[in-house]
């Protein structure tokens, strides 16, 4: 058996929560491979929303496993927040909800010191979350890190203090500012005690031989291709491998183990945080985007940017992840406008091109755009691909014919049911 994975293709929110809560019951375990709180995937069940930042997406369907792997980082704190939500909603996760050993912990002075790098930025700062992901990944590649399996450690209270002191020690070098590390640190330690109630296992060895027994996998990646610590719009980029090759790294897995790639991208673009984004409207249009598309973060409730498709970006990620199958959601958001436009080339110094610069910040990039006309209607109630306004159909067309990927699913709204599974082979 394989792990098929699914990813972002753009700067985050393309709406993984939803195509992994949809697809997670044709598999046995779901694993988030990357990433941490800074994460907000959406799910819409029965009208009731939910936003999930650390447990991956397969939790509310009934009997499969939930594993938060290696590669992640966890801040007990907002992981306990998370489970008490799902106590609320009546969801049993008893023994669903399991933890790779080897992820790393987030403490509280991550946080601060995530804090203090944005603040001494100033105008060049990332956008950064704040959750403190960019300090513990830090420490994990600077191998001073704290993780899951440590908190059972007989050493574990002198690494945390040994670690807590170095944090403290390099705020020095900030201007001061306010945090309150005695009540965090009661926090973070009491919810040490819930955390250490979720089974912990050995991931590598978990999923190798889950994927022995015939277990089917789904990875539900985090954040965005463009996001990516190496093939991003670094460094407006996040601190982890976002792309298929973090699979490998955060599960434990050899490349020979990976499936179906399924790529998520909106039918425009959005990006929340600094940085460059090449299709960004300042217009009206953008604001249009926006207030149909609702816009605003699920972890930071921060407006997100917003713009056209950008096809030499798609196509960038789609290379670097090995995309097999294409997922466009939010197709509804279009249906006010009468002209939609994607980004087909780059211009660069009166250069046309598909690919994108060594350092987009760096880059005047003009865009060569094509005009598609709109359908001007509601998409409430299709189901069927067939169903579509022909002009939707043209514009997936025309992405696919851009991309080189086949279209498997549309998504046409926020809710669980609101997405077309198409037929391909029954469609020739
Ligand atoms: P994720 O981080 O990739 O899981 O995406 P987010 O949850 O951060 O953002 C996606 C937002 O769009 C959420 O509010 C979803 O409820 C919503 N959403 C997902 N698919 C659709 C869709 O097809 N149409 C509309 N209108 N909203 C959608
Ligand atoms: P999901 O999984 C969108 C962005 C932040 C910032 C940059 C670095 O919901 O798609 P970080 O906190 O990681 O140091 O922030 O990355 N960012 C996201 N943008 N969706 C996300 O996750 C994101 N996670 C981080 O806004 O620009
Ligand atoms: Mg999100």
């Amino acid at each position: 058996m394989n792990v098929d994975v699914i990813l972002g293709l753009q700067w985050g929110d393309e709406g993984k929560g939803k195509i992994v809560d949809h697809l997670a019951k044709e598999y046995d375990i779901v694993a988030r491979f990357q990433g941490g709180p800074n994460a907000g995937h959406t799910l819409k069940i029965n009208n009731q929303k939910f936003v999930l930042h650390t447990i991956p997406s397969g939790i509310f369907r009934p009997n499969l496993i939930n594993l938060i792997g290696n590669g992640v980082v966890i801040d007990p704190v907002t992981l306990e927040k998370e489970i008490a939500k799902l106590d609320d909603a009546g969801v049993d996760y008893q023994g669903r909800l399991i933890v790779a050993h080897k992820a790393h912990l987030i403490l509280p002075t991550h946080r601060y010191l995530d804090a203090a790098s944005e603040n001494a930025k100033g105008k060049a700062k990332i956008g950064s979350t704040l959750k403190g992901i960019g300090p513990t990944y830090m420490d994990k590649t600077g191998r001073n890190g704290l993780r899951a399996g440590d908190i059972i450690s007989p050493n574990f209270e002198k690494k945390y203090q040994a670690l807590k002191e170095k944090h403290l020690k390099l705020l020095e070098q900030y201007p001061p500012f306010d945090f309150d590390l005695e009540a965090e640190e009661a926090k973070w330690m009491a919810s040490l005690e819930r955390f250490k109630q979720l089974p912990q296992v050995n991931g590598e060895y978990f999923v190798n031989q889950a994927l022995d027994e015939g277990k089917k996998i789904l990875a539900e990646g985090a954040q965005g291709s463009m996001l990516d610590i190496d093939y991003g719009t670094y460094p407006f980029v996040t601190s982890s491998n976002t792309i298929t090759a973090g699979v490998c790294t955060g599960l434990g897995i050899s490349t020979r183990k990976i499936g179906e790639v399924i790529g998520i991208s909106k039918a425009y673009c959005t990006r929340v945080g600094s940085g460059p984004f090449p299709t960004e409207l300042h217009d009206e249009v953008g604001e249009l985007l926006r207030k149909e598309g609702a816009e605003f973060g699920a972890t930071t409730g921060r407006p997100r940017r917003c713009g056209w498709v950008d096809l030499p970006q798609l196509k960038y990620t789609i290379m670097l992840n090995g995309v097999s199958q294409l997922v466009i959601t939010k197709i509804d958001v279009l249906n006010v406008f009468k002209e939609i436009m994607m980004a087909t080339h780059y211009s660069i110094n009166d250069e046309k091109t598909d690919q994108l610069p060594y350092d987009m910040c760096d880059e005047e990039i003009e865009l060569v755009l094509e005009s598609f006309e709109g359908w001007e209607t509601s998409l409430e109630g299709v189901s069927d691909y067939e169903e579509l306004p022909a002009q939707a159909k043209a514009f997936i067309k025309a992405l696919e014919e851009y991309l080189e990927v086949p279209v498997t699913m549309v998504s046409t709204g926020p809710a669980r049911q609101e997405l077309i599974q198409r037929n391909i082979q029954a469609e020739v």
